[in-house]
C-alpha cells in the first residue's frame, strides 16, 4: 500500500493499492461519518465494479445510490450536470452525505463540479479507473464540465476529500486508454523526475503502483505549491498547448494522451531547434513515448495549430506561456508573444 497526502485548501490522502477497491467503504469510513453515498459512474464502470463498491459502502455502514452516464467525453456537459443535480435532489441528499466518483477523468471531473455546487458544496470521494485519472485528473482538486464554446470552460477548484486508486481495475482498460495515461506518466518524467523516467524503461505493468505514486507525489508537489495554477502548477501543461490545438482539429478524433504525446515530441523537437534541449534528450523522450506505442508525429501544419491555440483560456493578452524542456527533468515554463508561436510549432514539426 502507498500513501500520499496532499495539503491544498483541504487535506487529504491517496491511498494506492490493489484490491482497495473492497474495501473503500472502510476506508472512507475514516474520513467521512457514514452517510447517504451518491455514486456518479459510467456505462463501462458500473457493469465492472459498482456493485463490488456498494457492497463495500454497506459493509461500512454507507447508503449507496447510483447515477450512470454514457461513457464518453460527451457526458461532462451541462445536461449530465444538471440530471445529475435533479438526481441529488430528488434522492435529498443533503450537505452531510457524499459523491462517490467511480470512473475516469470524465466521471471525476463531472462528479467535481457537482460536489463543488451541489447545495453550495458536499464532499466528495474519487476512485478513479483510468490510468490518467490515477496519476492526474483525481488529484489537485480541477473539476469541469464543457459547453459547445469549448472544453472545460466551466468548473470550479473543489478538493476531493479521498482518493482511493486500485491498480487492479486498471487490468479492464483497453490498450490505447491505457496508452493515455502512459503519455501523462511521461510528461511528469520530462517535467521534473528524471528519475521515474529512468524507471519508464523497464516495463510499467510490473511497477506500476510505485509509477502511480511517483506521479502523484509530482502532482501533490507541484498543487500544495500552487493550487490556483498561477505558477509552477502550469507545468504540467507540457505538450498540451499544441495536443489542445490537435484535439480540436481532429473533432476529438484524436484522444487526449495521444495528443499530448505529439504535443510533447513537438515542444521537444522545438526545444532542440531554438537551442534549449539537448539533441539526445529528445531523441530519448520520442522513443519513450513511441515505446508506449503513442504517435509522436502531427497531422496538421503549424498554422492550424497556432491558430486554434490562441483562441485558448490559457492566452494572457499578447503572451502565452509554453512549458519548454531544457532536458529530461528540467522544464521550464517559458513566456512568449504570442507572434512566436506559430514559429514555435514549425520548429518543433
Ligand atoms: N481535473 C483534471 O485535473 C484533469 C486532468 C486531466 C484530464 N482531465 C479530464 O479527464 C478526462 C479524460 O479522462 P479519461 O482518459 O480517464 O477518460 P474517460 O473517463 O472517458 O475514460 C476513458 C474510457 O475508459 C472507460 N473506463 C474507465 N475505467 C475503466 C476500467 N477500469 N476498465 C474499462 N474501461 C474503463 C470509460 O468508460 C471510457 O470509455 C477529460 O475530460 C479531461 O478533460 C481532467
Ligand atoms: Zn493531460
Amino acid at each position: 500500500m502507498k500513501k500520499v497526502t496532499v495539503t491544498a485548501s483541504l487535506t487529504y490522502d491517496v491511498i494506492i493499492d490493489n484490491g482497495i477497491l473492497d474495501r473503500a467503504g472502510a476506508e472512507s469510513a475514516k474520513v467521512i461519518k457514514p452517510c447517504r453515498a451518491a455514486i456518479l459512474t459510467d456505462s463501462n464502470v458500473a457493469p465492472l465494479y459498482a456493485e463490488r463498491l456498494e457492497k463495500s459502502l454497506k459493509a461500512a455502514g454507507f447508503s449507496p445510490i447510483r447515477f450512470t452516464v454514457k461513457a464518453g467525453e460527451g457526458s461532462k456537459s451541462a445536461e449530465s450536470y444538471l440530471s445529475f443535480l435533479n438526481f441529488l435532489a430528488e434522492n435529498q441528499i443533503t450537505r452531510t452525505d457524499c459523491i462517490f466518483a467511480l470512473g475516469g477523468g470524465v466521471v471525476g471531473d463531472l462528479a467535481g463540479f457537482a460536489a463543488a455546487t451541489y447545495l453550495r458544496g458536499i464532499r466528495f470521494i474519487q476512485i478513479p479507473t483510468t490510468l490518467l485519472a490515477m496519476v492526474d485528473s483525481s488529484v489537485g482538486g480541477k473539476t469541469a464540465i464543457d459547453i459547445p464554446a469549448g472544453k472545460n470552460l466551466v468548473g470550479a477548484f473543489y478538493q476531493p476529500s479521498l482518493v482511493l486508486c486500485d491498480p487492479k481495475t486498471l487490468d479492464t482498460l483497453s490498450k490505447d486508454i491505457f496508452a493515455d495515461g502512459c503519455a501523462e506518466v511521461i510528461k511528469y518524467g520530462i517535467i521534473n523526475d528524471k528519475e521515474l523516467f529512468k524507471k519508464l524503461k523497464s516495463p510499467i505493468n510490473s511497477q506500476i503502483e510505485e509509477i502511480i505514486e511517483r506521479c502523484v507525489i509530482d502532482k501533490r508537489d507541484v498543487v500544495n505549491a500552487d493550487e490556483r495554477d498561477v505558477g509552477v502548477r502550469q507545468l504540467l501543461n507540457l505538450g498540451h498547448t499544441a495536443a489542445h490545438s490537435i484535439e480540436a482539429l481532429s473533432h476529438f478524433e484524436v484522444s487526449h494522451g495521444s495528443a499530448v504525446a505529439i504535443g510533447t515530441a513537438i515542444i521537444s523537437r522545438a526545444a532542440t531547434k531554438l537551442g534549449y534541449c539537448p539533441e539526445s534528450d529528445t531523441k530519448q523522450i520520442v522513443n519513450m513515448l513511441e515505446s508506449y506505442g503513442l504517435p509522436t508525429n502531427c497531422p496538421y501544419s503549424a498554422s492550424e495549430l497556432a491558430e486554434v491555440a490562441l483562441r485558448d483560456k490559457k492566452r494572457n493578452g499578447d503572451t502565452i506561456n509554453l512549458i519548454v524542456p531544457f532536458g529530461i527533468g528540467n522544464s521550464r515554463i517559458h513566456k512568449i508573444p504570442v507572434t512566436d508561436l506559430e514559429g514555435f510549432f514549425a520548429a518543433g514539426l
